[in-house]
């Protein structure tokens, strides 16, 4: 038998373990190398509004993500209750990530739209007034103002990460987190030139300043609205 060599002779086996780890690491890791990307681009993401932006960091300053997961997995019952698996693509912006590992609550990839804006308003306030059964805390403090000045240090940031912001988003960054509260604002179409189906208007039910209610409830509308899963096709034609 060939094997004994391997099977009475440990230091012959780690050798043959090592070897065979070895071409089996190569073929996996070797051609990420020579790939500009393993993501598929796919129609309708961009990068995120300032507003969104700050709505995001909201989201990751009072660890949503601790309850929270934003990853449809390919699973029948996950797509019948979440809707579409979410794509690579989806999360191509996010530094970090916000898949999340734990779903105490459910899963928020495709909550843009599930709700009013009133609705987000009332259950961020207080989660037992719209669903009496939740174990969700409140979050009444977010009708504070926001404070946006560092927006656009921010999206620099996320440029020198990879995300494409052009010269004009970050110049506008400030202006544009405004425009998106107001949907009044002269400067309305150039915005929507820069991000596409981005949602405008007063987010979180009030007249008064832009709060953070107001970028979070924007960040929550937008979650899984830009690719439109009408059109989509996983064959490959959706494709850019
Ligand atoms: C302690 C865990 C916990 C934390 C932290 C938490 N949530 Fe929740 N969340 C839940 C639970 C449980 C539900 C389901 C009951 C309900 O709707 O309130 C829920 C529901 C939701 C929903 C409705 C989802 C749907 O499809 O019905 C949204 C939106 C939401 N949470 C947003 C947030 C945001 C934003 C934060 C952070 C500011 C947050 N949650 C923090 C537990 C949590």
């Amino acid at each position: 038998m060939n094997h004994d060599v391997f099977e009475k002779n440990s230091i012959n086996l780690l050798v043959g373990i090592l070897i065979v780890v070895a071409i089996g690491g190569l073929v996996e890791i070797a051609p990420l190398y020579w790939l500009n990307s393993t993501i598929e681009k796919v129609k309708g993401m961009r990068p995120y509004t300032p507003l969104e932006l700050a709505g995001r960091d909201i989201y990751i300053r009072e660890g949503c993500y601790n309850c929270h997961s934003q990853m449809i997995r390919s699973l029948k019952d996950e797509v019948e209750r979440y809707g579409h698996y979410s794509l690579a693509a989806e999360s191509m912006y996010d530094h970090p990530f916000q898949w999340g590992s734990k779903r105490t609550g459910p899963d928020l990839a495709r909550v843009g739209g599930k709700y009013s804006d009133s609705w987000h308003v009332e259950h961020m306030k207080n989660p037992r007034a719209v669903v009496p059964e939740s174990i969700m805390p409140g979050y009444p403090f977010l009708s504070a103002k926001l404070d946006y000045s560092s927006i656009q240090g921010h999206l620099k940031t996320n440029r020198t990460v990879g995300v494409p912001y052009t010269d004009e988003m970050i110049a506008s960054a400030e202006a544009d987190l405004e425009i998106q509260v107001n949907p009044d604002a002269d400067g309305l179409e150039a915005f929507a030139k820069r991000y596409p189906k981005a949602q405008v208007r007063k987010f979180d039910q009030s007249s008064s300043d832009i709060t953070e209610l107001d970028a979070l409830v924007a960040y929550l509308q937008m979650l899984g609205t830009l690719v439109d899963f009408t059109k989509f096709d996983a064959t490959g034609p959706n494709l850019r």
